[in-house]
C-alpha cells in the first residue's frame, strides 16, 4: 500500500478548514491516504480550531516553518491570492510538492519563474482550478474529440455571484472576479478548445464600495467583466464574470459546433452533467452526473500522482496561459485594446473509453415515443 502523503496546509481560512481539510479526511476513509502534519495561518486564533477540528498540533504563524519541516511532502497554498506566488515559489525551492489555489501568482513575470522552477524542481506543482478532472468535463471532451458536434466554432462561459462578504482582499489590487471566478471558465474553455491567441474585454469596477465583515471597503479590483477570446480561424468564445450577478438560470458553459451543441448542466466548478444536441439525432440528450464531483479533487489527484510517481495531468503551463488571459483581460478593460496572447500549452487529453452513453438519460428520445 502507498505511503500516506504528509501535508502542510498554509492558509487555514474558509477553503482551508471548510473545504480542503475535511475533504482530506473523507479521502482517507476512501483509501487515498494522507496526513496533515503541519498547519499555518498568520492569524494565531486559528491554532485551537485546527487542533480541535483536525487534530493537528503542529501550528505556526510563519509559513517558512512548514517549508523547513522535513516531514512535509506536500504544501497546500490556500491563503489569500496576494500571497500565492511568494509561498509557491519558496515551497518549490524547498523541494516540496505544491498545490496552489488560483491564481498561482498575481504577476505574469513571477508566474513564469514559478513554471520554470517547477520544471527543475523535484516537487510537482498543481495549480487550481481542477475543473478538467470532473467526469462532466471529460465526457464533454470525449464528445468533442469524437466530432459529435462537428468543429467547435463558438463558445461561452458564465460564472458570477453577488461577491464575498468576507476577505477584504477579494476587492484589493490583485483580487477581482476574473481571478476568483472567471478563472474556471477560462480554464475550461482553453482546456476544450486549446490555447487562445488574442483577448479583448470590457472590464471594470461596477460597485465602488462594499460592506465586508461589517466594514466599508473601497473596491480596487475589477468586479465586472465580459471577455472575448479569439482561438484563431474565427473561432471565438465569451466569458462573463462578476461580483455583480445576483442569480441566473442558464448553463455555465456552452459550446456550439458545426453539427451540434453541448452545454454543461450547472457550472464547471460544480457540474451536474451536460445536454447534447446532434443534428444527426435531432433531439436533446440529457446526461446527468449525480456523482457530486468535489471542486477540491485536485488534491486527490496530486496525492495519487505523488504516490504513483507520475506527473499530474493539470499542467503549470495551462495555469500560466490562463493567467496571461486574465491579466490581459484587465489590461484590455483599462485600455480598450485587443491584446495578443503569447503563451501556449498542450491541453490535457484522456482515455476515450468510459463511453458517456452508458450514463445517458434521454429526456426526449423519439425512438421511445
Ligand atoms: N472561498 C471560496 O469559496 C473559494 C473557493 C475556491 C477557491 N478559493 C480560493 O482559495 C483561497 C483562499 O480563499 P478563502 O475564501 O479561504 O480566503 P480566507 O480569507 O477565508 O482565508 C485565507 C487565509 O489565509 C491566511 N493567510 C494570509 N496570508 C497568509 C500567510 N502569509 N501565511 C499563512 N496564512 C496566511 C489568512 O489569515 C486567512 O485565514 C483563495 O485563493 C481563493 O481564491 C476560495
Amino acid at each position: 500500500m502507498a505511503q500516506p502523503v504528509r501535508i502542510g496546509v498554509v492558509g487555514c481560512g474558509s477553503v482551508g478548514t471548510g473545504s480542503y481539510m475535511p475533504f482530506l479526511q473523507r479521502l482517507n476513509l476512501q483509501g487515498v491516504r494522507s496526513e496533515i502534519v503541519a498547519a499555518c495561518d498568520v492569524v494565531e486564533e486559528r491554532r485551537s480550531m485546527v487542533r480541535e477540528r483536525f487534530g493537528v498540533d503542529n501550528f505556526t504563524t510563519d509559513y517558512h516553518d512548514v517549508l523547513a519541516n522535513a516531514d512535509v511532502d506536500l504544501v497546500l497554498v490556500l491563503t489569500s491570492m496576494q500571497q500565492h506566488g511568494e509561498i509557491t515559489r519558496a515551497a518549490l525551492e524547498a523541494g516540496k510538492h505544491v498545490l496552489v489555489e488560483k491564481p498561482m501568482s498575481m504577476s505574469l513575470e513571477e508566474a513564469g519563474e514559478i513554471v520554470e522552477l517547477a520544471r527543475r524542481s523535484p516537487g510537482y506543482l498543481l495549480c487550481a482550478p481542477h475543473v478538467v478532472l470532473s467526469p462532466t468535463y471529460q465526457a464533454m471532451w470525449r464528445h468533442i474529440q469524437r466530432g459529435d458536434i462537428g468543429k467547435v466554432l463558438s463558445a461561452r462561459g458564465l460564472y458570477g455571484w453577488s461577491g464575498p462578504n468576507w476577505g477584504e482582499w477579494y476587492y484589493k489590487p490583485g483580487g477581482g472576479s476574473m481571478f476568483d471566478l472567471g478563472v474556471y471558465n477560462v480554464t475550461t474553455l482553453t482546456g476544450l478548445l486549446g490555447p487562445a491567441r488574442r483577448v479583448m474585454a470590457m472590464s471594470g469596477i461596477a460597485i465602488p464600495e462594499r460592506i465586508i465583515n461589517g466594514q466599508r471597503v473601497e473596491v480596487q479590483s475589477h468586479d465586472n467583466a465580459h471577455l472575448l477570446l479569439d482561438f484563431g480561424g474565427s473561432v471565438h468564445a465569451v466569458v462573463t464574470t462578476g461580483f455583480t450577478l445576483q442569480q441566473y438560470r442558464c448553463p455555465g458553459v456552452e459550446l456550439y459546433g458545426s453539427e451540434g451543441t453541448i452545454q454543461m448542466l450547472r457550472e464547471d466548478w460544480d457540474p451536474g452533467g451536460y445536454e447534447l444536441w446532434r443534428n444527426s439525432a435531432g433531439y436533446w440528450e440529457l446526461h446527468e452526473d449525480r456523482s457530486n464531483w468535489p471542486w477540491t479533487d485536485g488534491v486527490r489527484h496530486l496525492i495519487e500522482s505523488i504516490q504513483a510517481g507520475t506527473p499530474p495531468i493539470i499542467t503549470p503551463e495551462h495555469a500560466y496561459h490562463v493567467l496571461e488571459i486574465m491579466t490581459k483581460t484587465m489590461e484590455s478593460g483599462n485600455t480598450g485594446q485587443a491584446l495578443p496572447i503569447e503563451s501556449t500549452f498542450t491541453p490535457p487529453s484522456f482515455e476515450m473509453e468510459g463511453e458517456p452513453e452508458e450514463a445517458a438519460h434521454l429526456i426526449h428520445d423519439p425512438a421511445r415515443e
